[in-house]
C-alpha cells in the first residue's frame, strides 16, 4: 500500500485536452452521419460496477455521445463485466457472439469490454483468440482512460487492449452521469485484501485503498447540493476504511463526518466483513440520525470448518453475536446476507449448520449462490468438489428457509406507517420507493413526490416487495 502513488485530486490538463479533442471528433462524425452518435452500456455485477458505469456514461456524454434506445442502434456498445461467478461471464460471451452478427451488418459499430472479467489472463486470451471483433478492451484499474483508448481506436481503426495489473492512482472529479437524482453511490475505498478462498475480487480489483475523507465529504456535500437525499457508501469491506491513509481515521470516523452534512437524509453502506465489524460502529448505528436501519452482513456459511476454509476469519458463534448486537443497538434494523452453497468439501452436516444459522438469524433478505470455481483462487484448486445435483438440491432447501423468513419480515410490516423515499415511477405507473430498512415498495402517487420522503401505510406484503398507500405529504 505504501508504494502506491498518492491520489491525484484534479483531472489533468492532458486529460481535459483528450476530452476536448474527442468532443470535436465526435461532432465531426455526427455531422457526417447527420445524427448524434449513440452509446449503449450494459452493466453486470455489483453496485461498484454500476457506479463505474455512471463514470463511463459521464465520459461518453461529455464527448458528445447520446444514449441509444436499443443496443443494435448504438455506435458504441460497452459491456462492463463481472467475474464473480461463471454464469456472469457466460452471459457476456453470449452477448459478444450475438454482436458478431450485428457487426457484420453494421461494421462501423464499436464494441468495448471492461470490468472485472477482462482483468483475468485466461479471459483475455480467450477474447484475443475467439472474439477479435471486440474493438476496445480495458480493465478495472484504468476506466478513467476510456476516453484515450476510444480516441486511439477511432484514429487507428485497430483493436486496442489496455489492461493494468494494478491500480496507479485515484482520479477524482471524473465526469459522471448518475442513475438517480435523489440517491447516489459514493466510493470510499477500492479493491480488497481479504482473499476469501472462493473469491476473484482481490485479483480483479487489486489491493485495498481508501479515499481521503475530505474527498468523500466533498463529494457527498456536492451531491446533496444537487438534490441527492440518500447516499450509499461503497467498498468491498467498508469496516477497514482508513488503512493506509495519512490521516488517522476509521469507518466510524468517516460516518461521523458525513452525519454532520446538512440536507443529507439517509446514509447506507455496503459491504461489511463480519471479521472487522467493531463495537464502535455498532454503537454509532444505535445513535446515528442518518444511518438507515439496514445492514448487509455476508455470512457465506454456518459451518466453522467451511468458514475456516473460506478464509473468513470468524466463527458461526461470532457471526450470531454480531447479529444480536446489531438488533440490540437498533431493534428495527433489517439484516441481509450472502450465502454460498456447495463450497468444496461441504458435507451434509456443514450444510445443516448453514440452514440452522440462516433460520436463527432471521435475515430480512438473503442473496444465495451456488459455489462457482474461479480460476486462480485457492478453493478452485481443490479436488473435493460438490456434484452439481447435490449443490442444487441444497440450494433449493436453503432458498425455502430464507424466503420463508423474508416473507415473515415483510408481513410484520403490514399496517405500519413507514417513511419512504419516492425514487422513481415504475412501469406499472406507480411510485417506486424504499423504506428506511431498504424494503422495496410501490404506491399510487404523482411525479411531484419524487425525491421526497413521505409516509406510506403498508397494505400488502409480498416476499420481495410491498404495496402501500400514501398517508400524507407536504
Ligand atoms: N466484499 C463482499 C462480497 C462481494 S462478492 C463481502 O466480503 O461480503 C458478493 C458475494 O458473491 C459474496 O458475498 C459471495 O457470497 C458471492 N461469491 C463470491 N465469490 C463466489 C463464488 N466463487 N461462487 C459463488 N458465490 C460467490
Ligand atoms: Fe471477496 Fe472476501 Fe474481498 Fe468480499 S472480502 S470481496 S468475498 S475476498
Ligand atoms: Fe463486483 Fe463482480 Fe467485480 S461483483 S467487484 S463486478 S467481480
Amino acid at each position: 500500500m505504501k508504494e502506491e502513488k498518492q491520489p491525484e485530486r484534479m483531472l489533468s490538463a492532458d486529460y481535459q485536452k483528450t476530452l476536448a479533442d474527442l468532443r470535436l471528433k465526435v461532432s465531426q462524425m455526427a455531422k457526417q452521419k447527420d445524427r448524434p452518435l449513440l452509446y449503449h452500456i450494459t452493466t453486470y455485477g455489483c453496485l461498484m460496477n454500476e457506479h463505474d458505469s455512471e463514470k463511463l456514461r459521464g465520459i461518453l456524454e461529455t464527448i458528445g455521445y447520446q444514449p441509444a434506445a436499443k443496443e443494435d442502434e448504438a455506435d458504441i456498445v460497452l459491456y462492463n463485466t463481472c467475474a464473480i461467478r461463471d454464469g456472469a461471464e457466460q452471459k457476456v460471451y453470449g452477448r459478444l457472439g450475438y454482436l458478431k452478427t450485428v457487426k457484420r451488418r453494421r461494421p462501423e459499430m464499436l464494441i468495448a469490454l471492461c470490468g472485472c472479467m477482462t482483468q483475468q489472463k485466461i479471459v483475455l486470451d480467450k477474447l484475443q483468440k475467439t472474439y477479435r471483433h471486440v474493438d476496445i478492451i480495458f480493465g478495472t484499474h484504468n476506466i478513467y482512460m476510456f476516453a484515450e483508448l476510444l480516441m486511439a481506436c477511432l484514429e487507428t481503426g485497430e483493436q486496442i487492449i489496455d489492461i493494468w495489473d494494478k491500480h496507479q492512482e485515484i482520479v477524482e472529479d471524473l465526469p459522471i452521469i448518475r442513475d438517480n437524482p435523489y440517491k447516489a453511490s459514493v466510493n470510499i475505498m477500492y479493491g480488497c485484501n481479504n482473499f476469501c478462498s472462493f473469491c476473484i475480487v482481490p485479483y480483479v480489483r487489486g489491493r485495498e485503498r481508501s479515499r481521503p475523507s475530505a474527498d468523500v465529504v466533498a463529494e457527498v456535500r456536492e451531491l446533496v447540493a444537487q438534490g441527492v437525499v440518500e447516499i450509499m457508501l461503497l467498498g468491498q469491506n467498508v469496516n477497514s476504511y482508513g488503512h493506509g491513509l495519512e490521516e488517522d481515521i476509521n469507518f466510524t470516523g468517516l460516518l461521523r463526518k458525513l452525519e454532520e452534512i446538512d440536507g443529507l437524509k439517509r446514509l447506507r453502506f455496503m459491504t461489511s466483513h463480519p471479521k472487522d465489524l467493531s463495537d464502535e460502529l455498532i454503537e454509532f448505528i444505535g445513535i446515528s440520525q442518518k444511518l438507515c436501519p439496514q445492514f448487509h452482513l455476508p455470512m457465506q456459511s454456518g459451518s466453522n470448518k467451511v468458514l475456516k476454509e473460506m478464509n473468513r476469519h470468524y466463527s458461526q458463534e461470532h457471526f450470531m453475536e454480531l447479529v444480536a448486537k446489531l438488533r440490540k443497538a437498533r431493534p428495527d434494523i433489517a439484516i441481509s446476507t450472502d450465502i454460498i452453497v456447495g463450497f468444496p468439501g461441504e458435507t451434509e452436516e456443514d450444510f445443516a449448520q448453514t440452514l440452522e444459522v440462516a433460520e436463527k438469524a432471521e435475515f430480512d433478505m438473503a442473496y444465495t449462490f451456488i459455489y462457482s470455481p474461479r480460476t486462480g483462487t485457492r478453493a478452485a484448486a481443490r479436488e473435493d468438489k460438490i456434484p452439481d445435483e447435490v449443490s442444487k438440491e441444497r440450494f433449493g432447501r436453503l432458498l425455502k428457509v430464507v424466503n420463508q423468513n423474508i416473507h415473515k419480515k415483510s408481513v410484520a410490516l403490514l399496517d405500519t406507517i413507514q417513511p419512504v423515499l419516492a425514487e422513481g415511477i415504475g412501469e406499472n405507473g406507480k411510485i417506486r420507493g424504499r423504506l428506511n430498512n431498504n424494503h422495496l415498495i410501490h404506491f399510487d402517487g404523482d411525479a411531484s413526490l419524487l425525491g421526497k420522503i413521505v409516509d406510506v401505510k403498508i397494505v400488502k406484503a409480498r416476499t420481495f416487495y410491498l404495496m402501500g398507500e400514501l398517508v400524507n405529504h407536504g
